[in-house]
């Protein structure tokens, strides 16, 4: 489990307290420069907090120390790529590990099949798309094992159908190897699928709860630059027309049944 107690980041980040349950899925949003990508990279221990703390499992992260048990996935994959070798590329951060080679060579065909990419092993890394570049990022951090996964903007340079892979990988990664998810991204849709949501602005978290709450913040959002995801505009401008909508009704099946079901009873 990682918590956040009473973390700031000099002018940047104040009073943060967030917990993030071991193999939960939780979003960050916010608009540009709120202080998401400043918390990643403090999660990840990468920077210090000025005050407060990061606890591991309920142990105090000293300072200076980087965990290499969570995984962090940045938006451009060009800068997170090491090697030409698409093998080499994943074994990269085993080898420094110094696992037996065995173990090495396991680990990274998984990671690489995880990632719809073994059959890709002998075109060089630089040749695939966006999208399968950062499927490599993730096939890389994957093989290492983490307990989390953080995700900073990680599908803004990629096309919509390579965002929908790494979104589905992430979902997947989530799901069946229980790794933690901290999502982070400027556009609430892609984080719709999270537990819990947090949504910063100027370094203060502004609102915490479920997805399925969110369109109750439309006014707080809009006065963020910031758009509920369309299936909750739908049911958010629904409700204000005095219809009975379900807050539960979060995928475009589940308010397509609830939209028959309200348009039924008023006819
Ligand atoms: N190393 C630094 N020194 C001083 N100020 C910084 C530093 N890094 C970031 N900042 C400032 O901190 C604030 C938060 O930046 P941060 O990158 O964390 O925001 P963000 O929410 O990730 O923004 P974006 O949506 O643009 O990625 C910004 O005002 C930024 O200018
Ligand atoms: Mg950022």
């Amino acid at each position: 489990m990682i918590e956040l107690k009473h973390l700031s980041l000099s002018n940047i980040l104040t009073n943060i307290n967030i917990t993030f349950p071991e193999g939960g899925y939780i979003g960050i949003a916010g608009p540009n420069g709120s202080g998401k990508s400043s918390l990643a990279r403090i999660i990840k221990g990468i920077q210090d907090p000025s005050r407060g703390e990061v606890y591991i499992n309920g142990e105090i992260r000293p300072k200076g120390k980087v965990s290499s048990g969570i995984g962090l996935l940045l938006s451009s994959p060009e800068n997170q790529l090491v090697s030409s070798s698409i093998e080499e590329d994943v074994a990269f951060g085993l080898e420094n590990m110094n696992l037996p080679s065995l173990e090495i060579a396991k680990r990274t065909e998984e990671a690489l099949k995880l990632g719809d990419l073994w059959e890709l092993r002998d075109i060089p890394a630089h040749h695939l798309s966006a999208g399968q570049q950062q499927m490599l990022v993730i096939a890389g951090i994957m093989a290492m094992q983490p307990g989390y996964l953080i995700i900073d903007e990680g599908t803004s340079m990629i096309d919509p159908q390579g965002r929908v892979t790494v979104l589905d990988a992430v979902k997947k990664i989530n799901r069946e190897k229980g790794v933690g998810v901290i999502h982070i991204s400027h556009d609430l849709s892609e984080i719709i699928v999270a537990r819990t949501i947090f949504i910063l602005d100027r370094g203060n978290v502004v609102w915490g709860g479920e997805p399925s709450k969110l369109h109750h913040q439309e006014p707080l959002l809009r006065g963020l630059g910031m758009e509920l995801p369309p299936l909750l505009k739908l049911k958010s401008l629904m409700i204000s027309s005095g219809y009975d909508i379900s807050d539960k009704a979060m995928t475009a099946e589940e308010m397509a049944d609830e939209v028959i079901k309200v348009i039924s009873r008023s006819v």
